[in-house]
């Protein structure tokens, strides 16, 4: 039996995705026409035996009711979203809803000592909890690093992807045995540079692992009653601030057991990118867009027939969407319900929102337009396409309306903006 567990964060989280978190959470913003965390729920069903996906967050329980019926539905998944109270970290989310994660599993539940291991040796096959980050783009080769799992018998295998040097810092950066796969060295975006191999933030654990996060707790009960009665807390000022029940998941369990023969790696030569920004959604975008070449190619968008207008590359039209025959469209764009596209219109790498207008002869190149905006004839809304700079790409927020031959370039407009002069490098707010 096996359960996936997507870690979805909440409203204080994903703030760098503004002004695009505004109106919708990070997890349900569309990428390659499909919400986000659509794309790790559907690599879950990849899964042998998965009896259910749960998405854990702290947004309100309203903002996901409407969106986990229906995916349920659609991919024939149970999605559940359990709710935190509040923030209680990666580790931490997780083992508040362990009674629920593990609610087939009453052997499991009853102990979390090593009593768990020898049980489980007459129980036979272990028990999986697949635990996904929802602000990555991947592959998700789940049944592939399962495998790996099965054979390293760790408590936890951990995807993990070679990057560039000088962006290893914005992860977790990791050493492991080339030999035996083993997890020797953690460090959670470290100052100075540790290795290239990196935290993709997809993992697979036994049952095992809430035992390690009930210690980290433990630990931490402990320091905070010896804080009372003592003077230790100026002994241990990192430790401060941090409530029991708030554990990371890489700077409190991997660093620490990193070397005890608990953790293994499993490295994805696939795509990886990290989602953080609008800049890096729009090429997100693209890379599943590129994927559904192959999972799904009847999404993609094609040129065929003489009503239809002109595709290049991957391109994603919503079914709902109108599409003028003499636009021009692609590649990397991808267009919501509702979108309406005019004649001689001209789209390159773009996310077009929901009941969006673009005119006549407009022309939309690296750049998101937010739902319900307007873009006048002749006008252009463009960036330099840099995904890493803040204005790498162009971003027009909810109803935004942008006036006929007006040119937006590398720039930033804040929802329900009109725009009737031409701007560039500028944030509108
Ligand atoms: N439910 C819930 N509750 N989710 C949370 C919480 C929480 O308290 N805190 C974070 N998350 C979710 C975020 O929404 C995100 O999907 C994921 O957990 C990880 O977020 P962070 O803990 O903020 O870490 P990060 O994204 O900066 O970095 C982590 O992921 C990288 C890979 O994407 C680290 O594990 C890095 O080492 C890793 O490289």
């Amino acid at each position: 039996r096996a359960v996936a567990v997507i870690m979805v964060g909440g409203p204080t989280k994903g703030t760098r995705f503004r002004p695009l978190s505004l109106n919708i959470p990070k997890p349900l913003f569309p990428l390659a026409g499909q919400p986000m965390v659509n794309h790790p729920i559907s690599a879950c069903k990849q899964i042998p035996n998965l009896a259910q996906v749960y998405l854990i967050g702290f947004y309100e329980e309203r903002e996901f009711a409407l969106f986990v019926s229906s995916i349920s539905n659609e991919l024939r998944v149970p999605v559940r979203y359990l709710k935190e109270d509040k923030p209680h970290g990666s580790a931490g989310g997780l083992y508040n809803f362990r009674d629920l994660i593990m609610e087939d599993n009453p052997v499991l539940l009853s102990s979390y000592s090593h009593v768990i291991y020898s049980n489980n040796r007459h129980i036979g096959e272990r028990s999986h909890i697949f635990l996904l980050n929802c602000d990555v783009c991947c592959s998700f080769p789940l049944p592939e690093m399962l495998e790996a799992h099965r054979s390293y018998g760790g408590i936890g295998t951990i995807l993990v992807i070679k990057v560039s040097p000088e962006s290893a810092n914005q992860f977790g950066e990791l050493v492991a045995d080339p030999v035996t796969n083993e997890l020797l060295h953690y460090t959670e975006k470290p100052e100075t540079f540790v290795s290239d191999r990196i935290n993709c933030g997809v993992y697979i654990f036994t049952p095992d692992i809430f035992t390690a996060i009930q210690g980290v707790s433990s630990q931490r009960k402990d320091r905070a009653t010896l804080r009372r009665v003592s003077s230790f807390e100026a002994l241990q000022p990192a430790n401060r601030s941090l409530p029991t029940d708030f554990v990371r998941l890489d700077q409190d369990i991997l660093s620490p057991l990193a070397g005890k023969k608990q953790f293994y790696v499993y490295e994805t030569m696939d795509f990886w990118e990290q989602i953080k920004t609008p800049g890096m959604s729009l090429k997100c975008s693209g890379l599943y867009l590129a994927q559904y070449r192959f999972t799904s190619p009847h999404l993609l968008a094609s040129g065929d027939g003489t009503k239809n207008a002109t595709i290049s590359g991957d391109v994603y039209i919503h079914p709902s969407a109108k599409v003028h025959p003499t636009a021009k469209i692609g590649p990397n764009v991808s267009i919501s319900a509702n979108a309406r596209i005019g004649a001689g219109a001209r789209l390159v790498s773009c996310i077009i929102l929901d009941g969006v207008e673009i005119k006549e002869n407009a022309v939309v190149i690296h750049a998101i337009v937010g739902w319900k905006s307007s873009i006048g004839r002749w006008s252009r809304v463009q960036a330099a396409g840099d995904y890493n700079a803040k204005l790498g790409i162009t971003i027009l927020g909810e109803s935004v309306t942008v006036e006929d031959e007006v040119v937006v370039i590398n720039s930033i407009v804040l929802p329900n903006k009109t725009l009737n002069l031409s701007v560039q490098e500028e944030i509108i707010l």
